[in-house]
């Protein structure tokens, strides 16, 4: 027998979630933030400029056009930390009208080497605005950022994108009252979600024509075969985006075509699959704005505004904490 090569440090925890994921007896599941290396990063910016998805589009025009009344209703001076930057270019609205007000200090915080760097490269050259970035995990980064807090400066959190929704709902709620552990009286939090929907956009927004979504969602095994010598054979799964009606979410599957057998030697396993099993990839809750200050007031937030784009249904919710 071979005996399986030692992950290297950084492809450890890799290994182990995709072992975890892929052994689980029922569903299988890899966790979605795998999705962003940096072909996947790079086809997620791709997704976002697609017709069909119209999500990121929705949030930057709301953070463009209201950046200031935004803004003003953040207590100054403030430092600026962001869960999730990605390539960081809505985020400039909202740090372009801080710099209007006063030097502020920007703290992207990303698990994706190649997204901070691009955020770094599309926010440098903001006047007033000191950039430095975490390679972390969210609420690790927002920890180490809180515990330099500088005497009378507030918090400014950015949860822009609707990632939130990527959690269930009561994970959303836990995950929101993590944030407001590590906040202050008077921080904020600025929460991007996406509104519900008819199913039959959604699925489109999630399967687009051009197959973006799903190079997008296969790029996820040409991951764990560049990182793990795992031998999936990419043409034979299939991209499935399906309602959950029960959850409101929409969830992204890969589809085995057939029965097969596929080995990740760094993650010391031989999986099964069946014919039309799937792999669990990814899920979009999408909420409504009632719901929202809801699940902000039961983690100890309280709404403070909602701004909504009726283009494509989408809030940007500024939460204060009490
Ligand atoms: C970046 C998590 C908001 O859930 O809509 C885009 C990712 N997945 N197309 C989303 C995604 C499929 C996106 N988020």
């Amino acid at each position: 027998m071979l005996v399986p090569a030692i992950a290297s440090n950084t492809n450890y925890e890799f290994a182990a979630d995709v072992r975890g994921g892929l052994t689980l007896r029922g569903q299988k599941e890899l966790p979605s933030k795998y999705l962003y290396d940096e072909v996947g990063s790079a086809l997620f910016e791709v997704i976002c400029h697609l017709p069909e998805y119209g999500l990121t589009r929705a949030d930057e025009r709301l953070l463009r056009r209201y950046a200031d009344e935004i803004v003003d209703r953040v207590a100054g001076p403030v430092a600026v930390a962001e869960l999730g930057s990605g390539s960081g270019k809505k985020t400039r609205w909202v740090l372009e009208a801080l710099s209007r007000r006063q030097p502020t200090s920007y703290y992207p915080i990303e698990i994706s080497r190649s997204a901070l760097r691009m955020c770094e490269r599309e926010l440098g050259d903001i006047d007033s605005i000191s950039i430095v970035g975490f390679e972390r995990e969210y609420l690790d980064g927002l920890r180490e950022i809180a515990a330099h807090r500088q005497p009378g400066q507030h918090f400014f959190v950015l949860f822009l994108g609707s990632t939130i929704g990527n959690f269930d709902r009561p994970c959303g709620v836990k995950f929101l009252a993590s944030v407001r552990a590590i906040l202050s009286p008077g921080d904020s939090l600025l929460l991007g979600t996406d509104l519900e929907k008819p199913a039959a956009q959604l699925l489109r927004a999630y399967d687009d024509e051009l197959g973006v979504t799903a190079a997008f969602n296969l790029n996820l095994l040409s991951r764990i075969n560049r990182e793990l010598d795992a031998n999936f054979d990419l043409r034979q799964f299939t991209h499935v985006a399906k309602m959950n009606y029960w959850a409101r979410s929409i969830e992204m599957h890969l589809q085995s075509k057939r029965r097969q057998r596929v080995s990740i030697p760094a993650a010391g396993i031989s999986i099964e699959f069946n014919e039309g099993e799937t792999i669990w990839t990814e899920s979009s809750h999408k909420y409504s704005t009632g719901e929202v200050c809801r699940m902000a007031a039961a983690a100890g937030f309280r709404c403070e505004s909602q701004w909504i784009d009726d283009e494509w249904p989408f809030a940007e919710n500024l939460l204060i904490t009490e």
